[in-house]
């Protein structure tokens, strides 16, 4: 299988959103990465359900998006509701993520999550917890987002031990004949990439280390991080 890349749209320009979605969709970009911030699981607010509406009203996706909130079953219907578009087919699908220690019953949450249509459901392992206390979610878990960084912020350096991470859950899901898409987020830059492809890592998020490169023009950038990324 050959890796995806998610652009993270807050390392996008704010004022020209878009016009730079437009243009990330016909580079071939796989998701448009959508950071759900709540300034109290992590100190910092992001878009909400309105600009995510919008969004969605704007193209077809696909959406990829990572509540970083407290209180995440009241929030993952909200967001599923707010990116829904008529006609949405397969390929169209879109991915939900949320932290599992923002939620008493992770299994419930994650149940919830996965009986939405259109949606593929999975969880978000911070750099401060071992993906191995949530291997009971990972038979039923569509994705699992490692942060390689602390989350909350852009333009952070690799958070090294959370490759480990990524090489036991890449283990995990071969032990278990799992399915599981594993999705890498935070400092996915041109000296990280080659680690995270060999450490296992299916998706990589886009930001300021790579597509928002200011120093590249997109395409060369896009174009230099799906050689990197295929298998
Ligand atoms: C965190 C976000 C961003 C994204 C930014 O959940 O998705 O931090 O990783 O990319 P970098 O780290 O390259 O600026
Ligand atoms: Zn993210």
């Amino acid at each position: 299988m050959s890796g995806k890349i998610s652009a993270s749209l807050m390392c996008a320009d704010q004022l020209r959103l878009g016009d730079e979605i437009d243009e990330l969709l016909a580079l071939g970009i796989d998701y448009l990465h959508l950071d759900i911030m709540d300034g109290h699981y992590v100190p910092n607010l992001t878009l909400g359900t309105d600009l995510a509406r919008l969004l969605a009203s704007h193209c077809d996706g696909p959406f990829d998006v990572h509540l970083m909130v407290d209180q995440p079953d009241q929030w993952i219907p909200v967001f599923a509701e707010a990116i829904r578009r008529e006609g949405r087919t397969d390929a169209s699908r879109d991915l939900i993520t949320f932290h599992p220690e923002t939620t008493w019953h992770p299994a419930r949450t994650l149940d919830k999550a996965l009986s939405i249509d259109g949606i593929s459901a999975g969880i978000a392992i911070d750099p401060a917890q071992k993906p191995d206390a949530f291997e009971y979610l990972l038979e039923r878990a569509e994705i699992v987002l490692v942060m390689t960084v602390n989350p909350g912020y852009a333009g952070q350096k690799l958070v090294p031990w959370t490759l480990r991470s990524v090489e036991w859950l890449a283990a995990a899901r071969e032990r278990m004949g799992a399915s599981f898409l594993i999705e890498v987020d935070g400092n996915v830059s041109w000296e990280n990439i080659p680690k995270m492809k060999e450490a296992g890592a299916d998706l990589y998020v886009a930001g300021t280390s790579s597509l928002f490169d200011r120093s590249l023009p997109r395409r060369e950038a896009a174009e230099r991080m799906r050689a990197m990324i295929d298998r």
